[in-house]
């Protein structure tokens, strides 16, 4: 599966997407061969995930560079699409740096690529080491190959399990509003062979309460050095459950989506999303005309609720004393 791929000339330069607006019914691919295309994208969310959002910044950089365009407006529009994923912002920057530099952008694109889906490799490793035998495992959002470089974060660790033998079950948010859960967490699920349910997310706590959850593992889009992971909203929720009932809440992340710059997770920008997310389904109206939503995006899980974070370096845990290791941080 390949969510995203530079396509050089000379059927090129431009950036492919495989359209995630359509899975899991239809595999489409959006080619993107200039930026605005690229930044309308990223907006609707054909391409999404934040080491994926990551990557997909880095190339539209490189793509304004390959264009003979504007690389410092074409880097600012990039990071501006989605507020919350720090990848994105980062990525762009990096290549713009890369270009500013004299350094080829495309190079360093294609170097944060490979950075992404090697740390996948990782992530999935050090976070088996946390899964026990028979595990089930509940996950949000899709933080899978959909959402990274590799294997993704989260779904990674997941599929290092069932790898090993020790994914009893797999338990899928379905994610409301975008349904990332049920139609992309579900179908990577699926291609791995995983048993897995989908179950509404407000069916969760039931799930808690009847002792069906062993491990809850989830992705972020930024961590504060204080430990406070925004993901995608609903995250939060069942990190509250989860500490209810005792039950381990493990994040996976790449260090690409630890913002130096964030102390606590009040310095987390949430994106808030147009309302018609909330009253329609399918395009289809459900609540009455003019009825208003609130539809941010992302919550925000403060660290002492977080058991352990796992990066490409390793597992950062209350017992080993571990830090994000910037400044001001604490300790999980
Ligand atoms: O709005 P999305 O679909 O881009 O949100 C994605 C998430 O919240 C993921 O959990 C997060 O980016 C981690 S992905 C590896």
């Amino acid at each position: 599966m390949e969510p995203l791929r530079w396509i050089d000339p000379p059927d090129g330069p431009a950036v492919a997407l495989l359209d995630q607006t359509r899975l899991p019914n239809e595999e489409v691919t959006l080619l993107c061969e200039d930026v605005p295309a690229l930044v309308a994208a990223i907006k609707s969310l054909a391409v999404r995930g934040a080491p994926l959002l990551g990557i997909a910044g880095g190339y539209g950089v490189a793509l304004a560079a390959a264009l003979g365009l504007d690389v410092d407006a074409a880097a600012g529009e990039l990071a501006n699409a989605r507020p919350t994923a720090v990848n994105l912002g980062w990525a762009a920057r990096r290549v713009q740096e890369a270009h500013r530099e004299g350094r080829d952008a495309l190079t360093e694109a294609h170097a944060i690529a490979a950075e992404e889906a090697s740390a996948s490799a990782r992530m999935g490793e050090h976070g088996l080491t946390l899964v026990p035998e028979n595990a089930r495992v509940l996950t949000h959002c899709n933080a899978g190959a959909l959402a990274a470089g590799g294997e993704g974060t989260a779904l990674a660790v997941v599929a290092a399990a069932h790898r090993a033998g020790r994914l009893k079950h797999l338990w899928v948010d379905e994610t409301r509003p975008l349904l990332q859960g049920a139609r992309l967490t579900a179908y990577e699920a699926r291609r791995h062979g995983m048993p897995y349910a989908v179950l509404p997310d407000n069916a969760a706590g039931s799930l808690f309460a009847a002792g069906e959850v062993d491990l809850v593992v989830v992705g972020a889009d930024r961590i504060a050095a204080d430990h406070s992971v925004a993901n995608k909203v609903g995250t939060y929720p069942l990190a509250v459950l989860a500490h209810h009932h005792g039950v381990p809440f493990v994040v996976v992340a790449p260090t690409s989506t630890i913002d130096p710059e964030a102390r606590t997770g009040a310095d987390i920008p949430i994106e808030q999303r147009d309302p018609d997310e909330v009253t329609t389904i399918a395009g289809r109206r459900m609540a009455p005309e003019g009825s208003r939503a609130y539809n941010p995006a992302f919550d925000v899980t403060p660290g002492h609720l977080v058991t352990a974070i796992v990066t490409e370096q390793g597992v950062i845990t209350r017992e080993n004393g571990g830090n994000l290791g910037l400044p001001g941080g604490t300790r999980l």
